[in-house]
């Protein structure tokens, strides 16, 4: 379910509960109900932030390759992945929603472009294994490019998701096998 919807849901059982509220104190103060009612309203705030999970994604100083400009990189597809999420979540505008996720696409080509000139610069041995993941993650993007032109917004549910989970995976996992290397050679 959209976070939009969740959040009118809990807009609406707050209103029903503060008519209830008002309509209990109609019958008298002593009636317990809307004392009741006002106990589960100060509740409410709780239980949504406990329901209410944020899936935008924060960058750590532990995701740093410790290479500047792709940490700079990194981070910049980060943001781009948080304004794709929420385009896609708060059913922004299909414009503002298509346009996120191109210019997410578009960096993460620029991005493995550069990372894998440096890397080639680097001499680096395991470019091969690293390049074909890329290559992976691009087909499987441009596959979710085509079934969201294709079919449109609900096409997107998970996306986002997987592509979170992969992005902070193969920094934290094969982004960061390079390091050492690049580092030696004074890439920066
Ligand atoms: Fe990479
Ligand atoms: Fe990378």
């Amino acid at each position: 379910m959209k976070k939009r919807s969740n959040a009118l849901i809990f807009a609406a059982l707050i209103g029903l509960i503060i008519v209830a509220i008002g309509l209990g104190f109609l019958m008298g103060v002593g009636n317990p109900i809307p004392w009741i009612l006002i106990a589960v309203l100060l509740l409410i705030p709780f239980a949504y932030k406990k329901y209410h999970k944020p899936s935008l994604i924060f960058w750590k100083e532990e995701y740093s390759v410790g290479v500047k400009s792709l940490d700079d990189d990194h981070k910049r597809l980060i943001f781009l992945l948080n304004q794709f999420k929420t385009a896609y979540d708060y059913d922004t505008s299909a414009d503002f929603e298509r346009q996120a996720l191109e210019q997410l696409v578009e960096y993460t080509r620029f991005h493995f472009t550069r990372e894998e000139d440096m890397m080639q610069q680097a001499g680096y041995s395991d470019i091969e294994n690293h390049k074909n993941q890329h290559i992976k993650m691009i087909a499987q993007v441009e596959d979710f490019v085509d079934q969201y032109r294709r079919e449109g917004h609900d096409s997107l549910n998970e996306v986002s998701e997987f592509l979170s989970d992969w992005l902070i995976r193969h920094i934290n996992g094969t982004d960061k096998q390079y390091t050492q290397c690049m580092l030696e050679k004074g890439l920066s």
